[in-house]
């Protein structure tokens, strides 16, 4: 059995149980958060008896050695987070995005590195049906190599708690999964970026609720992203709406629906091709999907069978490359080249 400690017992701690008592082969042996009565509350709700509980994640890894560290902390404290994990020799799944700055997470990789330990990321956009589909079909050339990519993203919250505090709090906490799931989609290999954030308003956010992005994403691929988080009405889906243009046609899905596709039939009709509509193939079973389960699932897999979970640090890190270049284009007016 693989023992963890969970830390950070807030909101999506819930999830994050929920699919450690799916996944088979872990068990928590730990939880931890600054405040102690978050983990007990949890613990409660989970069953998990007598665990090791703490405010502290340095004394209850001492207390309890386990092989890896769940964490589900806020962004400002991963990077402390990852060097306690390391420090004892623990494994680290850890929640989105994998660091605050770049430097953060540079040392958190090189530091995962230097331990020999598997570093992952929670990117659950990517184990959603739809979008490994999108990659299956693009792939496959159905509609031509991909040109340009678009996602929008327009959706209110109030959240309360760290994201109305943060600076840049749409493209860190929120862009991250769109940035990660276009870059998947048509296996890009990002560029450069010009960025433009603002704030309505109306806003209730602290700074960077609403941003617009253009990225080349190599091989002549476009990615523009539209979105905002204080955007009353016409809500979209938390996954985005995307259109995906190809050399002989295009994809649209509207985050919530069916993929829907048509390619020219070269047949010309007045100004126009005619289209045809294609089939989006359904899920391959080699499809890895779940959300959270699936990326969990996934980690420890490999923490007991040695490979490599897909949302490795290493890779993860050219997302958050792409959110870190957005960020110092807004902030400069200028084009920025995304650097890991
Ligand atoms: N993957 C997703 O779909 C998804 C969705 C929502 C949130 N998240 C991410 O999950 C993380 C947590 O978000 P949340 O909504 O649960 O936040 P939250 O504020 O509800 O919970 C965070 C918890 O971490 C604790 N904490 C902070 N610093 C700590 C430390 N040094 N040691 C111990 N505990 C500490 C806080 O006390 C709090 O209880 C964030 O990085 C967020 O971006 C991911």
């Amino acid at each position: 059995m693989v023992q963890a400690v969970l830390v950070g017992c807030g909101s999506m701690s819930k999830v994050w149980l929920e699919a450690a008592r799916q996944t088979e082969g872990v068990t928590i042996a730990g939880l931890v958060d600054l405040d102690r009565s978050r983990a007990e509350s949890r613990a409660r709700e989970f069953g998990l008896g007598d665990i090791a509980i703490g405010a502290d994640l340095e004394s209850v890894l001492e207390e309890t050695k386990p092989d890896v560290v769940f964490d589900v902390v806020v962004p400002a404290a991963r990077h402390d987070v990852a060097f306690a994990a390391f420090d004892h020799g623990c494994h680290l799944l850890t929640e989105k995005p994998m660091a605050d700055t770049r430097e953060h997470a540079k040392a958190i990789v090189a530091a995962g590195r230097r331990a020999n330990r598997h570093h992952a990321v929670v990117q659950n956009r990517r184990y959603l049906a739809e979008v490994r589909r999108i990659r299956r079909f693009l792939d496959s050339g159905a509609i031509g190599a991909p040109t340009s990519i678009h996602a929008d993203f327009f959706v209110a919250p109030h959240f309360g708690g760290f994201r109305e505090e943060m600076d840049h709090i749409l493209l860190l906490d929120m862009a991250i999964h769109t940035f990660d799931a276009a870059r998947y989609m048509v296996d890009g290999e990002p560029v450069s970026v010009v960025c433009h954030e603002w704030e309505p308003k109306n806003s209730w956010w602290r700074q960077g609720s609403s941003a617009m992005a253009m990225f080349d994403m190599g091989r002549g691929i476009v990615f523009t992203y539209r979105g905002s988080w204080c955007a009353d009405g016409f809500r979209s889906s938390w996954e985005s709406g995307w259109r995906i243009v190809g050399e002989q046609g295009s994809l649209v899905w509207d985050g919530f629906g069916e993929l829907r596709a048509e390619r020219t039939t070269k047949v010309r009709d007045g100004l126009f091709d005619k289209v045809e509509p294609v089939t989006v193939p359904p899920l391959d079973p080699n499809d890895r999907v779940g959300g959270h389960l699936g990326v969990m699932q996934d980690f420890i897999a490999a923490v007991r069978n040695g490979g490599e979970p897909e949302t490795t640090g290493t890779d993860n890190i050219k997302s958050l490359a792409m959110v870190l270049g957005a960020i110092e284009s807004a902030e400069t007016g200028r084009r920025v080249p995304i650097t890991v």
